[in-house]
């Protein structure tokens, strides 16, 4: 990460008046594994900025103004649909919500035919969740279109990873140094990836912390920590991620019963009573109460869980206007 840089991607003027950083070349958002630390913080800065100037409170900005964009969703979602909706519209751009049900997907259609005909309608921008590994990479190759990955199965969920990345930064400032553990099923959580490959970027130090059948000794090899035990590794953590156990992803459960998970691994008061005074609760959400956490710690004075939320809208903001923006300057 060099601070030259990162200063260059901070225009003085806000960024939907301004020129998009030199740093930022690509129209896809693919990975987060891919992206160097200049261009995470250059997401960063950006939605820092539109967050300073009002978009997250709902003010409207319109240098998408005759822009299409398409969520094209094959899985369910909450809050990251409905905030690329939001942001997307905040930026001035028409929106189309498309869901497999009730599609011609059910009539034999490809889902590359699919894509291709809702690109025919210029649409500029294609949002696409994909319970397939690489299915945004294809797409990418397949269309004229800028594609943004929403979660791609197990792979990545690059906006959610962005939007952790500048919720740590607004409460502690500064990544490198900081101990982060992803707590839970990180076998099959792209927030767990994603956040991997932008932490260690970032300079943070990486734990990853669940079941054995859950985390593998394998991502030592990346310089990260896999540790089984949560109560010896609580003490040295700034931050904490809880993520979801992802059921819906696995053949077989991956430990006895929900009830042992909760006791090794659930974020509960007594817990936060053995951490560090200002340590932060995050989860991308959903969470299931009493399971990865407590009611009492989610709804808690650590817990920044909504705010990542919030951060949500100014990164998918910051997203669809930088990639936007290098379509329109022809950059690649
Ligand atoms: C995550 C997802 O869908 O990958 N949620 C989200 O996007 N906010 C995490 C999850 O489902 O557990």
């Amino acid at each position: 990460m060099s601070d030259a840089s990162s200063e260059a991607c901070t225009p003085k003027l806000p960024p939907l008046l301004g020129e998009i950083p030199p740093v930022w070349t690509r129209r896809h958002l693919l990975d987060i594994e891919s992206l160097s630390a200049d261009e995470i913080n250059c997401v960063l800065d950006v939605a820092q900025q539109f967050k300073d100037a009002g978009a997250t409170a709902g003010r409207r900005f319109t240098p998408l103004q005759g822009i299409a964009c398409a969520n094209l969703f094959f899985e369910n979602s909450t809050r990251t649909r409905t905030s690329f909706s939001l942001a997307a519209r905040r930026l001035g751009a028409d929106v189309v919500d498309f869901s497999s049900s009730g599609s011609s997907l059910s009539k034999g259609e490809t889902f590359i035919d699919t894509a291709k005909n809702i690109e025919a309608m210029h649409v500029e921008v294609v949002i696409v969740r994909h319970a397939t590994p690489g299915t945004p990479h294809l797409l990418s190759q397949s269309l004229q279109s800028s594609v943004i990955n929403a979660g791609d199965g197990p792979h990545e969920h690059p906006t959610q990873g962005l939007l952790d990345m500048l919720t740590i930064r607004q409460h502690r400032g500064d990544l490198r140094g900081l101990t982060v553990a992803l707590v839970g099923d990180i076998a099959h959580s792209r927030t767990a990836r994603s956040n991997i490959w932008g932490l260690k970027k970032l300079g943070a130090h990486v734990i990853v912390c669940g079941p054995p059948t859950l985390v593998s000794r394998r991502w030592e090899g990346v310089g990260v920590e896999v540790a089984h035990n949560l109560d010896e590794i609580l003490p040295r953590c700034d931050v904490l991620n809880l993520l979801r156990i992802q059921f819906e992803r696995q053949a077989t459960r991956p430990f006895p019963s929900v009830r042992e998970y909760a006791l090794l691994y659930a974020m509960t008061g007594a817990r936060i009573r053995r951490a560090k005074d200002n340590i932060l609760i995050m989860a991308p959400g959903p969470i299931n109460r009493g399971v990865e956490v407590t009611p009492e710690v989610a709804d808690g004075p650590h817990s920044v869980i909504l705010d990542q939320v919030s951060n949500g809208l100014a990164v998918r903001m910051a997203t669809l206007w930088l990639i936007s923006s290098a379509r329109a300057s022809h950059r690649t």
